[in-house]
């Protein structure tokens, strides 16, 4: 039943409003808003790199040999540093005035679980935090976390612990207190469909720092 509810939420999610509690007005800005940009699962591998033995290019590829790497990646890999840099780059000098981001996370990259820990997901995540602090310093981003932000994934506990408390510092300067305090502590957890269309028929969960409550009774 919380399952379904939680769903069904999810799935309305735009007939939503955020509680008075921890407040983010990014539903607020969903109802007049004519531009923002959605960034999501950015999975850095930070160990992609061009070599001539092609099964070494990056831990993503799990020791599958990568077809054509190049500086901007490679299809069996995830994304080397350089590709998050030119997509950002495009989206600053595009210039599309956007009002906000939303950021659906995903940051640290599909390897095995021995390949990752607590501290590697962390500083993935900080190093993804403060690459889109540099590119869009003027802009609200409003964070939230997916089910590969956490080491082991998909393992959100409901409890305090050190990647929780160390999101809720690198995110600080874009939410509120209130939000601050959530994220550190018991936060919603949704479960939808994949909001990538591509993707519909897979899962995702994600951890907000927002409290969502229907507006209407639908
Ligand atoms: C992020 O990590 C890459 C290596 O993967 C590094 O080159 C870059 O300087 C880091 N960026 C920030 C902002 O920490």
């Amino acid at each position: 039943m919380a399952l379904f509810v939680l769903l069904f939420l999810f799935c309305h999610v735009f007939n939503l409003q955020v509680s008075s509690a921890p407040v983010s007005n990014v539903f607020k800005h969903l109802q007049t808003a004519s531009k923002f940009w959605h960034i999501s699962d950015l999975h850095l591998d930070p160990t992609y790199h061009v070599t001539e033995d092609h099964t070494k290019v990056c831990f993503s590829s799990k020791g599958v040999p990568a077809l054509d790497p190049g500086v901007f990646g490679d299809f069996l890999c995830d994304s080397p540093y350089q590709l998050i840099l030119s997509a950002f780059s495009y989206m600053k000098q595009v210039d599309l005035q956007p009002e906000f981001i939303i950021w659906t996370g995903d940051s640290p990259p599909h390897v095995p679980k021995e390949e990752l820990s607590t501290d590697v997901v962390i500083n993935v995540i900080a190093n993804m935090t403060r690459t889109i602090q540099q590119f869009f310093p003027q802009i609200p981003v409003y964070p939230a976390l997916g089910n590969h932000d956490y080491w082991p994934q998909d393992q959100f506990p409901t409890s305090e612990n050190a990647i929780y408390d160390a999101v809720a510092k690198l995110w600080s300067p874009w939410l509120n207190p209130a939000a601050v305090a959530t994220l550190q502590k018991v936060s919603l957890l949704i479960w939808g469909r994949h909001l990538n269309r591509q993707r519909t028929s897979t899962c995702f969960m994600q951890r907000m720092p927002f409290q969502l409550q229907p507006i209407s009774g639908k």
